[in-house]
């Protein structure tokens, strides 16, 4: 797995309980997320880089972007997709501007013959219209350090996220585990 923009490594520790052998690489260029992602993930390979500047990506099986491409000018979906031997996952916020740029790269991608993995049931032009968009939820626990750092009262945040998953082949040809754990529910 790539994880392009991997931060301290959130997106690789959860793809690694759906892929428990996998190898991961995690791009990133901050050298403090970059330390932390390494006490999570001892045997990952980390890369130093500017995932803008990165021509091509190295293939792997699955390339993921989380909450990371909307923080550049010019997200390099294409190359991420061109790196992907299997399927690209790219997750931002569930905000207007999250999901505006996750439609962006599905209308793209799709155009380049990829495939409808999740959430769409279809690969026809996204029907939402602004001010709509599409985004899911999942509950994190909040830890007392959270909660302090956040100013808040709950143990809990609904975590809200758009994303789109992309696939070389049909989705009822990808293995079973890339489905496990699916998010459901659309806003
Ligand atoms: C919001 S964090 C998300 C981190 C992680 N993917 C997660 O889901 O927790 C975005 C990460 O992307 C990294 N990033 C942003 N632009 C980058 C670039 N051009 N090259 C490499 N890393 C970049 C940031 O340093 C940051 O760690």
């Amino acid at each position: 797995m790539l994880d392009a923009g991997a931060g301290a490594g959130a997106a690789s520790l959860a793809a690694r309980e759906l892929f428990p052998a996998a190898r991961i690489t995690m791009v990133e260029r901050d050298a403090a997320l970059t330390a932390a992602a390494r006490e999570w993930l001892p045997d990952a390979l980390c890369v130093a880089a500017d995932i803008e500047r990165m021509d091509p990506f190295p293939p792997h099986d699955l390339v993921m972007a989380a909450y990371a491409l909307g923080e550049m000018e010019r997200p390099p979906a294409t190359r991420l997709w061109d790196a992907a031997r299997v399927a690209l996952v790219v997750i931002e916020p569930g905000s207007v501007r999250g999901f505006s740029l996750v439609r962006e790269i599905r209308d793209g991608l799709l155009a380049r013959s990829a495939r409808m993995s999740a959430p769409c049931p279809h690969e026809s032009a996204c029907p939402l219209a602004a001010p709509e968009w599409c985004h899911f939820a999942a509950r994190v626990e909040r830890s007392r350090i959270h909660r302090r750092l956040k100013d808040a009262d709950l143990n809990y945040e609904d975590e809200k996220f758009s994303y789109v998953a992309l696939a070389r082949e049909p989705a009822n040809c990808l293995p079973r585990a890339f489905y496990a754990g699916r998010g459901s529910g659309r806003g």
